[in-house]
């Protein structure tokens, strides 16, 4: 009776029944907090499972000299509930990814060409940090704040992936001169002086 009915169901859901090895992102589809909809397995391709963008260098004409090129759920559908990401790190020479955090995931980092400077704080505002040379790897647990700085005389680069599909990424500096928030109340939060905060708005491009 049992296989029967099974076969009988299998009919009827096949796809739902079938579905549950992934669940590549819908883009089109609406987002919950566990990720983007399903697209429908009958349209999956391999290359939904396949990103190619790691393997081209960021460009790096940038104040921070750096350029970050994301494998998150957005970019790689097929990452959409598998709690994984990536990206790669590029770093010019003086290039640094300033301090930021990553509200949604932990990261792993290995340096594939050059020296990173890379270090952590934690909520206790330990410092950990290190210089890692090409095939060293580091950990940055969730949430913490992080950076990396070219530590060396060549272009660095550096592939990190993440617990998560959709990691967020928060840049300290953007947040407090990056925006509107009045230069006041910036000055109030961060102790900084009114000619550094404005300053550093004109730099990053905020304003008030
Ligand atoms: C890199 O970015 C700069 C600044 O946005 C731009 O002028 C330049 O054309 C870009 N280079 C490439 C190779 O895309």
């Amino acid at each position: 009776m049992l296989p029967i009915l099974l076969s009988f169901l299998l009919l009827l859901f096949p796809s739902s029944l079938l579905a549950d090895d992934f669940c590549v992102a819908d883009l089109a589809g609406p987002t919950t907090p566990s990720g983007y909809t399903c697209k429908k397995p009958s349209s999956v391709t391999v290359k939904d499972f396949v990103f190619s963008g790691l393997g081209v260098p960021g460009n790096t004409s940038n104040i921070i000299k750096a350029a970050v090129t994301p494998a998150f759920v957005g970019q790689f559908p097929g990452v959409n509930g598998l709690g994984i990401s990536a990206a790669r790190l590029d770093l010019a020479v003086g290039g640094v990814v300033p301090l930021h955090t990553h509200p949604a995931a932990s990261e792993f980092l290995v340096v594939t060409q050059g020296c990173i400077l890379a270090g952590f704080i934690s909520t206790s505002n330990d410092v950990y940090y290190t210089t890692l040379k090409k095939g060293e790897s580091m950990l940055f647990p969730q949430g913490l704040l992080h950076f990396q700085v070219n530590a060396g005389g060549v272009t660095a680069v550096a592939v990190v992936s993440f617990s998560s599909p959709n990691p967020g990424l928060q840049i300290t500096a953007f947040a407090l001169f990056a925006n509107s928030l009045p230069s006041a109340l910036v000055e109030k939060v961060s102790f900084l002086d009114d000619a550094q905060v404005k300053k550093l708005k004109k730099v990053l491009g905020g304003s008030g």
